[in-house]
């Protein structure tokens, strides 16, 4: 078989892991030749690949980001975009190509398995809001990066009786904000799946700061909403698949706790640190296991399906199952467990 490989949307840790055990798994368990295109759908588009052997993969296992490269280019949203694609795979001579991504990347692999491509979906966003699987590829090392970051302003914060607004990632769910402020010890957590009330926020400070505590940390998702009726924030500009370009609701909510309750504030956004680097062990070991287990999809023509995490298990789902519907936060985390430890 020649196998096509390919990571798009947003990078995380856990990629190249999952490009090695696709590479290994071809090349040692069926003696496939396996192709690597470069930046996402556009290497397919505009012709970018490279030839991927065991030999040229060693050594990217803990490496973060992708040596193949990524884009959020849309085949669908370029002109002669898709049937450049389908052309490529044909002179390319491609009888599997795997796409690692999240609801992007996925979304355009289910439409062209639609149209007859022999597509595999592999699972990977740090925002963790794909369905049909318990976890996403670079999760972990997210949240990971993010909780010790916390621990961290915790220190400084309480040396300024501050409080600190710690903005993570998280578009249209607050995944990582609900675990890294759990695992922080966060006075308060926006995400974008509860609006917030921005005095409800200060009131749990203020509980707080009565209590002898002087110093706290609220995080938020980027994508975090105010209630309707309370702040207002920025409209921001929109990329190719029609997501909001987001980061900086952090900068509205530490001047608000300031102007209301007097208490210093400031604010660190973590961004795109949270994308790079080294991924946990967990997430190298769910990427060895979904980049083997789609080879396996792959040869038993299991076109149009994707890896996922369901308990122990690696089991294979439709890709639109994981695409139909964003994976929101289990609103019993949050109101169970999270809110518990507010103020
Ligand atoms: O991949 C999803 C994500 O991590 C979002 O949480 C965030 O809004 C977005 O990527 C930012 O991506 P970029 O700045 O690379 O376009």
């Amino acid at each position: 078989m020649r196998v096509g490989v390919l990571t798009g949307g947003g990078d995380c840790p856990g990629l190249n892991a999952a490009i090695r055990a696709v590479v290994r798994k071809c090349e040692a368990g069926y003696g496939d030749e396996v192709i690597g295109y470069r930046d996402g759908w556009r290497g397919l588009i505009e012709g970018g690949s490279v030839e991927l052997s065991v030999q040229s993969c060693r050594g990217i296992l803990p490496r973060g980001g992708t040596v193949l490269g990524t884009s959020r280019t849309n085949p669908y949203k370029v002109a002669g975009g898709r049937e450049a694609v389908l052309a490529t795979l044909a002179k390319d001579g491609i009888d599997a190509l795997i796409a690692i991504g999240g609801e992007d990347t996925l979304g355009v692999a289910n439409r062209l398995a639609g149209e007859g491509a022999p597509v595999v979906g592999i699972p990977k966003t740090i925002d963790n809001d794909l369905s049909a699987t318990d976890v996403t590829i670079g999760f972990d090392t997210a949240v990971q990066i993010a909780a010790e970051a916390i621990d961290r302003l915790h220190t400084t914060a309480e040396s300024h009786d501050r409080v600190i607004v710690c903005e993570v990632m998280g578009r249209h769910v607050g995944w990582i904000a609900t675990y890294a402020g759990i695992a922080g010890g966060a006075a308060a957590i926006l995400v974008p799946e509860e609006p917030f009330d921005v005095e409800a926020v200060c009131s749990y400070l203020e509980r707080r700061h009565q209590k002898g505590r002087f110093a706290s940390i609220v995080v938020t998702a980027e994508g975090a909403l105010p209630a309707e009726g309370t702040i207002s924030v920025a409209s921001p500009e929109l990329d190719q698949f029609g997501h909001p370009r987001l980061g900086g609701i952090s900068n509205t909510v530490a001047a608000e706790i300031e102007r209301r309750t007097g208490f210093e504030s400031r604010v660190t956004i973590l961004g795109h640190v949270q994308r790079g680097g080294t991924p946990s062990a967990f997430d190298r070991v769910l990427a060895t296991r979904f980049g083997t287990e789609a080879v396996d999809a792959a040869h038993e023509g299991a076109f149009g399906q994707m890896v996922a995490l369901h308990g122990p298990a690696v089991e294979r789902v439709p890709i639109y199952e994981a695409i139909a519907e964003l994976k929101r936060l289990d609103k019993r985390l949050f109101s169970s467990v999270a809110e518990v430890f507010f103020g």
